[in-house]
């Protein structure tokens, strides 16, 4: 049998396409797994990366951060895989630069506590949607101190449980999602809703539908001109946490401000840096989606939730085409915006 070959989307400059072409074979080092990937998805990290060149430490560049397929490789020292299963994984070249941690490849290395098996039922295409997004939220919620995120800004630090595989109690904490029909947001409010947090959540008019099939038990307009009234109506004042305001532009923050002027203060988690002076009763971070912290929902969590529904493959996937070259595609019109979907490449 022939030896497989690795294809990748290179980006050699930035503000230019990427271009296929051939690839290292990975191998997978110790804690690693080599992934043949069959699906992988975007995330609006990678046009900035395609634009400027931010984040790249090695040129040229493979870089994406969502992949679904096979294991073809287990590195020393893993006994959670082996060749042939089914599983998603997160790929780190945003921390480790190396090409072969990204995901706009055939083949791509990803550590052993960044990938979970998905059972038969569910599809690379739609699985795929799911690691990047739910170690982001995981992130938000659950780091316990501030650490460094980019220079001068910290990770927020919520301390909130982790999810839960049983039925659970509210733990009688309120948390405020901004943007719950955004694949970070609806993640973070699938996650929070199955550790117990309640979570009341804005989405655009078509998606209010779509945030309480996540698990918030309110929604609301984010362009009604009484959003942030009727967020603070529904809050139980001794149970605010905070907000995660998973847009984070002014349009966003603005009003996310308002809600936490209104309970004296709190959390802001914040998927951007903060742009504007915060006031000193606002405890505000920028989480960084690469954290040892989701170690545990990689390994317990994520592969019986998925198996019992619990775990929701959402947003649903949109699959722009089959094959690398269509990435370009892809890039472009995660650029344009989505509403409610994750884009996704079939391989
Ligand atoms: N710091 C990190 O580690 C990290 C990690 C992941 C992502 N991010 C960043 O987080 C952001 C979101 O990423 P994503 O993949 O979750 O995004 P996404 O799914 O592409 O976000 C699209 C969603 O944003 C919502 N939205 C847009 N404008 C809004 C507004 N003014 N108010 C409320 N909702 C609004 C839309 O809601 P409707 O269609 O319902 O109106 C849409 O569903 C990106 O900027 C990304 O770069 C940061």
């Amino acid at each position: 049998m022939s030896s497989p070959q690795n294809q990748a989307a290179w980006l050699k400059e930035a503000g230019k396409p990427l271009e296929v072409s051939d690839a290292p074979m990975p191998t997978a080092g110790a804690g690693e797994i080599v992934i043949k990937n069959a699906a992988v998805a975007i995330n609006p990290l990678d046009w900035h990366m395609q634009d400027h060149g931010v984040f790249i430490q090695q040129w040229p560049a493979i870089f994406g951060c969502d992949v679904a397929g096979e294991v073809h490789e287990v590195g020393a020292g893993v006994d959670r895989f082996k060749a042939g299963d089914r599983v998603i994984g997160h790929t780190i070249n945003l921390v480790s630069g190396r090409p072969q941690d990204g995901a706009y490849a055939l083949y791509s290395v990803v550590p052993a506590d960044k990938a979970a098996i998905i059972p038969s039922s569910i599809s690379f295409t739609d699985g795929v949607v799911v690691p990047f997004a739910l170690e982001a939220a995981v992130c938000g919620l659950s780091v316990k101190e501030p650490g460094p995120c980019m220079p001068g800004v910290q990770t927020p630090a919520l301390s909130l449980p982790y999810p839960s595989l049983e039925p659970v109690q509210p733990i009688g904490k309120t948390l405020v999602v901004y943007g719950a029909s955004a694949s970070v947001g609806s993640m973070v409010t699938q996650i929070a809703t199955a550790a117990g947090i309640k979570v009341i959540a804005t989405a655009g008019a078509r998606n209010l539908g779509f945030a309480k099939q996540c698990g918030a038990s309110q929604v609301f307009d984010h362009k009604d001109p009484a959003v942030v009234e009727k967020i603070v109506a529904a809050i139980e004042p001794s149970e605010f946490v905070g907000v995660f305001d998973a847009v984070s532009i002014p349009e966003t923050v603005n009003p996310s401000l308002e809600i936490l002027a209104k309970f004296g203060g709190g959390h802001l988690a914040l998927v951007h840096p903060p742009t504007t002076e915060m006031p000193d009763n606002v405890k505000v971070g920028m989480i960084f989606a690469v954290n040892d912290i989701a170690t545990p929902v990689w390994k317990d969590y994520i592969t019986p939730a998925l198996e019992s529904g619990k775990l929701q493959c959402l947003p649903p996937p949109t699959i722009v085409g089959k094959g690398l070259e269509h990435i370009n595609e892809a890039l472009r019109r995660s650029k344009e915006g989505v509403s409610a979907t994750k884009l996704v490449v079939e391989l």
